[in-house]
């Protein structure tokens, strides 16, 4: 069943229809059919470039449980910082790249500077992880295949996991996903950490999707839902095992990380690079903990 729904929404010929994909952007036939409940959360102030969570807007999924979905909670502002941070920073080094052993890049170049002159270079990125690193073989974490997990996203990931009571949530590992519009993720479970109570966290740019989200085997049906641009999921109790997968990048006609930026600035310059490269790509930032409470190494 899920393999069949992933065929459907990747097909290009014939295009699939979208009728049943779940817009939780447009909330209101959803909640009246009981198929999302609206979640209210306690006030707390704007941070990590997040609105106060007063204006939040959350709602979990009916008939997958634990599955958390935050409607755009970013400011456009801070949509532009978290953009910036995957493409310029956190896809160097020390952080492990789809293209290391490979001639793209020599050993003393940096993708994003590099891929601003070379179309080649730009969209051969399609994965960065950091802290404990995804072995996407063994698809084993180990104490010898780890580097430091950055700061701020290690905080705002901790800051969301609590205001839904996540308290000890620590961030230990990340994939970042570089998705351009023809682009795919397979379906697939996350059941490499040792902590499985942990939720997943995963935060979206750019381009929007189809998330499909199914049952803990490849046999039940999944739920489509679209993804845009600044979306929270979070993955917990049993959804944290549930089979996912991307099956379609859709164009979105509303850029909602461009909104104010002439506000702030009167030089589009310095943003037009990183513009250019989302006009046509998503990004997601995957957030796991692999640790179990009080455990200090693998
Ligand atoms: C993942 O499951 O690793 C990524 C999901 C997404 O891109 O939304």
């Amino acid at each position: 069943m899920f393999r069949e729904s992933f065929k459907y929404y990747k097909s290009k010929d014939p295009l699939p229809t979208f009728e049943d994909v779940l817009n939780i952007h447009k909330p209101k036939l959803l909640l009246n059919n009981g198929i999302i409940t609206k979640l209210a959360i306690n006030k707390s102030s704007p941070q990590y470039g997040l609105r106060s969570t007063e204006d939040w807007e959350v709602y979990v999924i009916n008939s997958r449980n634990g599955l958390i979905f935050i409607k755009n909670p970013f400011t456009p502002h801070g949509q532009r910082y978290w953009i910036t941070r995957c493409l310029k920073d956190y896809s160097k080094k020390p952080h492990k790249l789809n293209i290391d052993n490979t001639n793209i890049l020599k050993s003393d170049e940096n993708w994003w500077e590099e891929g601003r002159k070379n179309k080649k270079i730009i969209d051969s990125l399609r994965w960065s992880t950091f802290g404990y690193h995804h072995d996407w073989d063994t698809k084993i974490y180990s104490e010898e295949n780890k580097c430091p997990f950055p700061e701020d996203i290690k905080n705002m990931t901790k800051y969301v996991a609590e205001q839904f009571g996540f308290d000890d949530f620590t961030a230990e590992a990340a994939i970042i996903n570089y998705y351009h519009l023809d682009s795919t993720l397979s379906g697939h479970t996350d059941h490499s950490e040792q902590n499985l109570e942990a939720p997943l966290f995963s935060f979206s740019f750019g381009q929007s999707a189809i998330f499909l989200i199914g049952g803990e085997t490849i046999d039940e049906k999944p739920l489509a839902i679209y993804i845009h641009s600044g979306d929270i999921l979070i993955m917990s109790k049993e959804s944290r095992l549930c089979y996912h997968a991307v099956p379609r990048i859709i164009k979105t006609n509303y850029e909602v990380w461009n909104d104010e930026y002439q506000m702030e600035n009167s030089d589009f310059k310095h943003w037009e690079p990183f513009n250019n490269y989302l006009s046509y790509s998503r990004i997601n930032i995957n957030v796991r903990q692999v640790l179990n409470k009080g455990q200090l190494k693998l």
